[in-house]
């Protein structure tokens, strides 16, 4: 009787809440001011249990495992009890629109409040239909491209019932032995920055509540890509100023540009795991930035305290990381088991859980569930999004743009179209699945366009293939190790027959999809097996070779830098990989990708980063060994951040600096112009770095502090202006201040970041 009396009180007030709900969204093209949204939350956390709001603050996965162990005492029953009482916040992994309304509904329906849930899910480069991994992405550096490309992600992701992504991963990394660098946007931070911001836009769009945009999230806070020696799930120790100006800057980018959910990670930041750093979470995320969105934990990343020795069972466990700011719990059943206990206890302040659950309502509220929490569960909408022509369309375009063209002597590409004999070899040329990348949870197997598929187009060259080596043995999987064959090598000879009659001969080599990814760390990062081998074999016999890398990091690739003539990084392309490959192969489409991450020449080097240090002994001015190097090899990579070349060549000239703008804010523009001087049209990303000679803390030797991404007839000239105020010439200090310092600075401008145009200006 009592529970009935209360029950209608409570739909009554929800009822009123969707009133006022739908009513303000007719009048303001469902944007719903902030206050009013604050005061819903207000009544409803007023009628809600601790229980209740702790619920919010559970995150449950569905019903296969994929990303991480399983804490012990799950099991479905639970959830779908949680589920009944309202004890869950959100969901992951469920997609299609019938699982998400079945959820939804019991949420909605049988819970006692009916308050929605959230759908989570990796939606990472695509749902169904992919683009290219995230750092190819980003070697396109093209933002309006890399937008649209989370735009198709987020118009399929939310015609499958899902309505939070967890990307964009803002990681910098300097380590390419770490597998998750295929994840984010490479080494640099301008270009993170700038890339964070356009993903954030592509996934929420301008209207979070529309039907077709989805919550993003920010991951992983902070500072997961510097894991010690590239190893997974391990160690960081970096210094405030690095943390300060080199990991932070995307998070920071990403927040101003709105993105709803901030993830934290697995790593130890200078001792702390930073699911439980309030310095992280708080001091800088929340307080500092104001970010009003909600912190989601890593898988099981709470729990993970108790064996980084940081907490000695699950009740601390949850008490360090909700008083240090995460407001939810991914899969690790710690919050729903111990945080009502805490609170009654007085160990935990109930306010803390109230900001928690007000911060994850309010996504509720922002996403339009609340005012029809089935609002991405329309069949028919399911039907006509996911795969649709222009998604495919959509993910070959970006494709393209991301593919980089390494290296091309005596302009063996574009190949010619007919008349040429082609071998093709390697066993990634006719890969379908590979090309998918490691993330593609809902993404159907061996369904990539493959090279060869996409040479086959080309219909007038007579094109053989053989695969040479069986390079992956078994079936490959996301959650188990792939096995590399490393002594069967009967196939090079055919190979190498093969490669004897051709005119050309186009290799596909590389790393498979499920060796880059999450847990997919490699202390080597040659090319895997005998692929060596079959190359220098085919090499003794024929010259004329493409080689074409297929991979989801930086490889060292030193022998064949050397000795080949046409190498184009083809990356793990997505959905369309072959066609975008054999499109550029042909020239029917000029390269104009930039690498975002540096290629070392071999393990040692790593880190190396263009934008390092300078040393205090930079040179061998001395003539001596008594300078900061190696004695078995050179300090330069083997392919510097932002180079990438073009079927056509561009000059640079006519550098030119001027100053205005207050004394308080002083404004430097920079001028240069770029001249298409070869055979074909073509696209250039026009590249600007300082160097701040004398500073309080040590500058990188250069920074990319501009680009623009332009396209010139042959023949064309264009002027290209970059404006460089505050935000770009200083930095922040140890103490945290971000300061400007009078002084010189250099200016680069050019098509890389080793580049020959520069000048000087005095601040
Ligand atoms: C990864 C996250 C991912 C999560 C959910 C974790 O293992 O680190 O990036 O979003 O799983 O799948």
């Amino acid at each position: 009787m009592k529970y009935q009396l209360k029950h209608s009180v409570l739909l009554v007030t929800v009822f009123i809440l969707a009133i006022i709900s739908c009513s303000t969204k007719k009048h303001t093209l469902s944007i719903v001011p902030d206050d009013i949204v604050d005061k819903k939350i207000d009544s409803l956390l007023a009628i809600m249990t601790i229980e209740e709001k702790v619920g919010q603050m559970n995150l449950y996965n569905g019903f296969w495992d994929v990303t991480g162990p399983v804490p012990k005492g799950s099991s479905s029953n639970l959830k779908y009890e949680h589920l009944k009482k309202g004890y869950v916040g959100a969901m992951l992994n469920i997609r299609g629109v019938e699982h998400v309304r079945e959820l939804q509904r019991i949420a909605v329906e049988e819970s006692r409040l009916g308050i929605p849930l959230l759908f989570g899910f990796d939606v990472i480069h695509g749902l169904k239909t992919l683009s290219p991994i995230p750092l190819a992405e980003s070697a396109s550096w093209d933002l309006q491209a890399i937008e649209n490309s989370a735009r198709v992600a987020a118009i399929e992701a939310s015609a499958a019932g899902i309505n939070w992504t967890f990307a964009p991963m803002v990681d910098i990394s300097r380590d390419p032995r770490w597998g998750r660098v295929m994840e984010g946007a490479g080494e640099d931070t301008y270009l993170g920055s700038k890339i964070a911001k356009a993903r954030v836009k592509g996934f929420q769009g301008n209207d979070l509540s529309k039907n077709n945009t989805i919550a993003a999230c920010a991951k992983h806070f902070a500072a997961y890509g510097f894991s010690e020696s590239g190893k997974e799930y391990n160690t960081v120790s970096i210094d405030n100023v690095t943390l300060l100006n080199t990991v932070l800057p995307p998070f920071k980018a990403a927040v101003d540009s709105d993105v709803k959910t901030v993830m934290n990670s697995f790593n130890t930041l200078n001792g702390i795991p930073v699911t439980a750093s309030k310095y992280l979470q708080r001091t800088i995320l929340k307080d500092g930035w104001n970010f009003e969105g909600f912190v989601v934990s890593d898988w099981a990343s709470i729990n993970e305290l108790i064996f980084w020795g940081h907490a000695k069972d699950k009740k601390e466990a949850a008490k360090l990381a909700s008083v240090a700011g995460s407001d939810m719990d991914m899969e690790g059943y710690v919050y729903i088991r111990e945080l009502a206990n805490l609170v009654n206890e007085g160990i935990v302040e109930e306010s803390l859980i109230n900001d928690a659950a007000r911060r994850i309502l309010k996504v509720k509220f922002e996403l339009g569930l609340f005012e029809d929490p089935y609002r991405y569960c329309n069949e028919e909408n399911q039907k006509e999004m996911i795969g649709s022509e222009s998604n495919n369309e959509a993910v070959l375009d970006m494709a393209k743009k991301s593919i980089v063209l390494l290296k091309n002597e005596k302009n063996l590409l574009p190949l010619n179209k007919a008349g040429q004999k082609i071998a093709l070899i390697g066993e990634l040329a006719s890969d379908k699945n590979s090309p998918l990348g490691s993330w593609r949870l809902a993404s159907d197997d061996n369904t990539a366009v493959s090279v060869l598929e996409g040479m086959k187009v080309y219909k007038d060259n007579s094109i053989t293939y053989t695969k040479g080596v069986d390079v992956f043995l078994g079936k490959t999987s996301f959650i188990s190790e792939l096995k590399i064959n490393n002594t069967d090598n009967s196939g090079i000879k055919e190979a190498v027959d093969l490669a004897k009659t051709s005119d050309v001969v186009v290799m596909v080599l590389g790393e498979h999809g499920f060796q880059s990814g999450e847990a997919r760390s490699r202390t080597s990062i040659d090319l895997p097996g005998l692929q060596q081998k079959l190359l220098e074999a085919v090499y003794e016999v024929n010259k004329n070779i493409v080689l074409v890398l297929q991979n989801g990091r930086p490889l060292t690739i030193e022998w064949a830098s050397e000795n080949i003539p046409a190498i184009v990084e083809g990356w793990q392309l997505g959905t369309q990989s072959g066609h975008a490959i054999a499109q550029v192969l042909y020239g029917d489409y000029n390269p104009s990708g930039k690498l975002p991450m540096t290629f070392p020449r071999n393990v040692g080097q790593i880190p190396i980063y263009y934008n390092h240090k300078s040393t205090g002994r930079p040179n061998n001015s001395q003539n001596n060994v008594f300078w900061s190097h190696y004695s078995d090899k050179e300090n330069t990579p083997l392919y510097q951040f932002g180079h990438g070349l073009s079927y056509t060549d561009f000059k640079y000239k006519n550098l030119s600096i001027e100053q205005n703008g207050t004394s308080s804010n002083k404004k430097v523009k920079v001028s240069v112009d770029i001249t298409n001087t070869g055979k074909y049209d073509g696209k250039e990303v026009v590249q600007l770095y300082i160097r701040d000679l004398v500073a309080s803390i040590t500058r990188p030797v250069k920074e990319l502090k501009g680009f623009e991404l332009i396209e010139l007839q042959k023949g064309e000239t264009k002027t290209i202006t970059f404006e460089l105020t505050d935000n770009e010439l200083g930095f922040f200090n140890n103490k945290g201040d971000f300061i400007v310092e009078k002084g010189d600075f250099q200016v680069f401008v050019g098509g890389s970041s080793i580049t020959s145009l520069q000048d000087q200006f005095t601040l």
